[in-house]
């Protein structure tokens, strides 16, 4: 039986990465999908290789940061499929480990207008389509970043953490409208954005001893889209082959 049948997601930063992943296991699952990122040409590739396997795909390019671009994006997607049953907000960039004293207002402020304002911006254009249908799943991509200190620098850190922080908020008031909201918290997993500091890194501190890959991402977040999580609400659940464990 397929777990995400006919569903409608929208997967922002799937173009590449672990969206790009989370996309293929989802339309594997019988979703049917948004592929929504601000990189048309990639965006479009996944798109017609979903399509290719047979699954309904749109690309649609949109800079999470930009609301006429967002407000464009929900009515392309209501548009097309008349609902949307599963935002997933991935769309994120790293600040490399700078650290406060090296951090300028203009990074801090870039970092958090994509890592946690677009979520807000996207969750409150969605809520009230899920509100309207009475169900509805919003799975935010934080990071270990967001449990510990050290996996990254000062904005990226406070970043991830607010990501949790709004995840619990939404779980608390919306849970009763039939909407269930969870976070993902990946430790190291290999994508373009770590390719290169993997390089070198090692991988001792990890219990399992190695770095993820992004089908072990996309696995969890098929479960927190589909009905067999439905008891599952404002939860933050790593992914780091137990790093946080230690
Ligand atoms: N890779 C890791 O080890 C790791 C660990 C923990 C958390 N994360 C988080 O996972 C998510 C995905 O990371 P990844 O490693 O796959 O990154 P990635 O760089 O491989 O992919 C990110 C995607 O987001 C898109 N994107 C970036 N800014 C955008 C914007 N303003 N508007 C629209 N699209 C935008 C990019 O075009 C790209 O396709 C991020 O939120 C990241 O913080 C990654």
């Amino acid at each position: 039986m397929l777990r995400l049948k006919d569903k409608v997601c929208i997967i922002t930063g799937s173009a590449s990465g672990m969206g790009e992943a989370e996309a293929f296991a989802f339309a594997k699952q019988g979703a049917k999908l948004i592929i929504a990122d601000q990189n048309l040409e990639l965006a479009e590739t996944v798109a017609n290789q979903i399509r290719s396997l047979g699954n309904e795909a749109f690309a649609f390019q949109v800079d999470v940061t930009n609301i006429i671009q967002l407000e464009a994006l929900i009515d392309f997607t209501i548009g097309k499929f008349d609902r949307i049953d599963v935002l997933l907000n991935n769309a994120g960039i790293f600040d490399k480990y700078t650290n406060s004293l090296e951090t300028t207002e203009y990074l801090w402020d870039k970092i958090f207008d994509i890592n946690v304002k677009a979520i807000f911006r996207l969750s409150n254009l969605v809520l009230p389509h899920m509100i309207q249908q009475k169900s509805g799943a919003i799975i935010n991509v934080g990071s270990i970043a967001g449990l510990v200190a050290k996996m990254g620098g000062a904005s990226y850190t406070a970043s991830k953490h607010a990501v949790l922080g709004y995840t619990k908020h939404l779980a608390a008031e919306y849970g009763q409208l039939g909407i269930k909201i969870n976070a993902i918290c990946p430790g190291t997993i290999k994508t373009p954005m770590t390719a290169k500091m993997l390089e070198t890194r090692p991988t001792d501190k990890i219990p399992l001893d190695r770095f993820g890959d992004t089908s072990e991402v996309a696995d969890l977040a098929v479960f927190l889209a589909s009905d067999e999580s439905k008891f599952m609400s404002g939860a933050c659940i790593a992914v780091d082959g137990g790093f946080t464990a230690v």
